[in-house]
C-alpha cells in the first residue's frame, strides 16, 4: 500500500467552519465527509486533527501501540480538572492509575452501587406530582447527580444537598467558551467565567477534603471501610505500595464526576424521548419490565434485553461525545494511507461512524431491535470509546441507566409535553437534548406482585 505525504484534505478554518462544529457537528461532519472523504483533517480547534469515521480507522487508532500517544492535549481541560486526573495521563502513568480504579467499576462492586440506584430513583420519581410539567434532563440530571454523590463520593444522605449545590455551580460555570476560548482563561478582576470557575473549583475542593479527613479519621479509629469509590481509593495502592495523595484523590473523583455525571443523564434523557415518542415500543419496554414482577432484582433488570438494546441504540444515534477524544501523536503513525507527522491529533468521528448506512440501515430512525438481530465490533459501535482508554463507567452508566428506567417505566404513566422538534445541543464538552424536551407525569402505576 503507497503511503501519502502530508495530511489528508480538509476544510479551511473559518468562524463559520468553527460555528458548526461546535453547535451543529452531525450536519458539519457529514458535510465534511461528503466534500473531502475520509479520513480528513479539521483545524478549527487549532493544532490539525485528522480523524476517520470508518470501522477500519477506528480499528487503526483503538488497536496502535498506546505508546504512539502523548497526553492529548493538556491545555484544554487540565486546569479544569487538575493535573492527575486519568484523562490526562498516558503510558505507564495511566496504566497504573486505571487499575487502581477500574475494579471499583466492575463485578460484585456494581452489585453494591444498585441498591442506591433504586433507592435515589425511587425517591425521585415519588417527588413528581400527577398533571406536573418537568425537564427531563434536569430530572435525569438531579437523579445521576446524587447517585455519584452517593456512590462515588459517599457523602451521607443528610449533606447530599449542600454537595449537590457545590457540584452544580462547579459543572454549570463551565461554560463551553472556557472550552473553546483559551483567551477567556482570565481572571477579569474577580469576573468573568473563569473567575467563577475557580471560585467554584476551591469551593468543592474544600468539602472534597473535609470527606477525606473524615474517612481517615472512621479508619483510624475502628479500621472500617466504607462502601463508596472513594474510601476503595484510599485503600488502594499502587504496585510500588504507594497511595493516592489528597490532590489525587481530588482530582479524580472530580473527573468521574465530570465523565459520569452529565452523559449518564443525556443518554437517560434521550431514552425517555425516544420511548414516549413510539407507544409500541414503550408497551414493549413495560411487558419486559412488568414480567420480572413487582420487586424485580437490580441483576435481573439490567439483562432485559429489549430495554438494553433500547439503550444502545440510543447512545447509537446519541453518542454524547460526538468525536472521541482526540489522541495526541508522539511518533510517526500509518494511519488510512497517510504517514502522520508527531504532534498531529488523531480521533474517530463516533457520530458520524454511528450513522453509517452500510452497517445500520435507515441510520436516522430509531431501530432498537437492529441491536437484537446483530452484534456490531467495538470498531464499529463505539459510544463509550475504546482501547486502553475506553469509558471506566460504561458498566456503572449503562446498570444506572437501566435500573433508572425500569423504575420509571413500571411506576409512572409519562407522556411527552412537547411537539417542538429535540435536537442536540452543545452542552460544554459534550452534546445533549434541547431544553424544550418536557414530560408529563400523567398517572401512577404500580406493578402486582
Ligand atoms: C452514558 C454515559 C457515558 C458515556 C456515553 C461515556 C462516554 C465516554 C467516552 C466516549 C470516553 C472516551 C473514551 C476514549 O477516549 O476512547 C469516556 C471516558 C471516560 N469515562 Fe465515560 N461515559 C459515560 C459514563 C461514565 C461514567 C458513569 C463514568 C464514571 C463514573 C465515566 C468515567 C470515564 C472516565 C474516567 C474516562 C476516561 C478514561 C481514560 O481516559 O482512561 N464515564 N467516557
Amino acid at each position: 500500500m503507497t503511503t501519502a505525504a502530508g495530511l489528508p484534505p480538509g476544510p479551511v478554518t473559518t468562524p463559520l467552519q468553527m460555528f458548526r462544529v461546535m453547535f451543529d457537528p452531525d450536519t458539519a461532519l457529514l458535510r465534511m465527509v461528503r466534500r473531502y472523504g475520509d479520513p480528513l483533517t479539521d483545524r478549527s480547534a487549532g493544532k490539525p486533527l485528522v480523524f476517520s469515521c470508518t470501522p477500519e480507522g477506528a480499528k487503526q487508532i483503538l488497536t496502535a501501540d498506546p505508546d504512539t500517544f502523548a497526553v492529548p492535549d493538556p491545555e484544554f481541560l487540565t486546569p479544569i480538572l487538575g493535573e492527575h486526573s486519568v484523562l490526562f495521563l498516558v503510558g505507564e502513568r495511566h496504566r497504573s492509575e486505571r487499575k487502581l480504579i477500574n475494579p471499583h467499576f466492575h463485578g460484585d462492586r456494581m452489585r453494591a452501587y444498585g441498591d442506591t440506584v433504586r433507592e435515589v430513583a425511587e425517591r425521585h420519581i415519588a417527588a413528581w406530582r400527577v398533571g406536573e410539567t418537568w425537564s427531563a434532563l434536569d430530572q435525569m440530571q438531579s437523579i445521576s447527580l446524587e447517585v455519584i454523590i452517593r456512590t462515588i463520593f459517599g457523602v451521607e444522605r443528610a449533606r447530599v444537598p449542600e454537595f449537590r449545590a457545590a457540584v452544580i455551580e462547579w459543572v454549570t460555570s463551565f461554560s463551553p467558551l472556557i472550552v473553546f476560548f483559551r483567551g477567556l482563561r482570565r481572571d477579569f478582576l474577580g469576573h468573568g467565567p473563569w473567575a467563577r470557575l475557580q471560585r467554584a473549583r476551591v469551593a468543592i475542593d474544600r468539602m472534597l477534603d473535609e470527606e477525606i479527613a473524615s474517612r481517615r479519621r472512621v479508619v483510624s479509629r475502628d479500621g472500617t471501610l466504607g462502601n463508596d469509590i472513594l474510601s476503595r481509593l484510599m485503600a488502594a495502592r499502587y504496585e510500588d505500595g504507594s497511595a493516592m495523595s489528597d490532590a489525587q484523590l481530588r482530582d479524580e473523583l472530580l473527573t468521574l464526576l465530570f465523565a459520569g455525571h452529565e452523559t449518564t443523564a443525556i443518554s437517560l434523557a434521550w431514552v425517555l424521548y425516544y420511548l414516549l415518542s413510539d407507544p409500541a415500543l414503550y408497551a414493549r419496554v413495560r411487558a419486559e419490565v412488568d414480567a420480572l414482577g413487582s420487586q424485580p432484582t437490580a441483576e435481573a433488570i439490567v439483562q432485559l434485553p429489549l430495554l438494553s438494546a433500547v439503550c444502545n441504540e440510543t447512545l447509537r444515534l446519541h453518542p454524547v461525545v460526538p468525536i472521541l477524544p482526540p489522541r495526541r501523536l508522539q511518533r510517526p503513525f500509518h494511519f488510512m494511507g497517510y504517514e502522520l507527522p508527531p504532534d498531529v491529533m488523531v480521533s474517530i468521528g463516533t457520530l458520524r461512524l454511528h450513522k453509517r448506512e452500510d452497517l445500520y440501515p435507515k441510520p436516522y430512525a430509531f431501530i432498537a431491535d437492529r441491536f437484537l438481530n446483530r452484534t456490531y465490533s467495538p470498531f464499529e459501535y463505539m459510544p463509550f470509546g475504546g482501547g486502553v482508554r475506553r469509558c471506566i463507567g460504561a458498566s456503572f452508566a449503562l446498570y444506572e441507566m437501566k435500573i433508572v428506567l425500569a423504575m420509571i417505566v413500571r411506576s409512572t404513566q409519562l407522556s411527552l409535553a412537547t411537539d417542538k422538534p429535540v435536537r442536540d445541543q452543545r452542552r460544554n464538552a459534550v452534546l445533549g437534548p434541547s431544553h424544550n424536551l418536557k414530560l408529563l407525569l400523567s398517572s401512577r402505576r404500580s406493578v402486582a406482585g
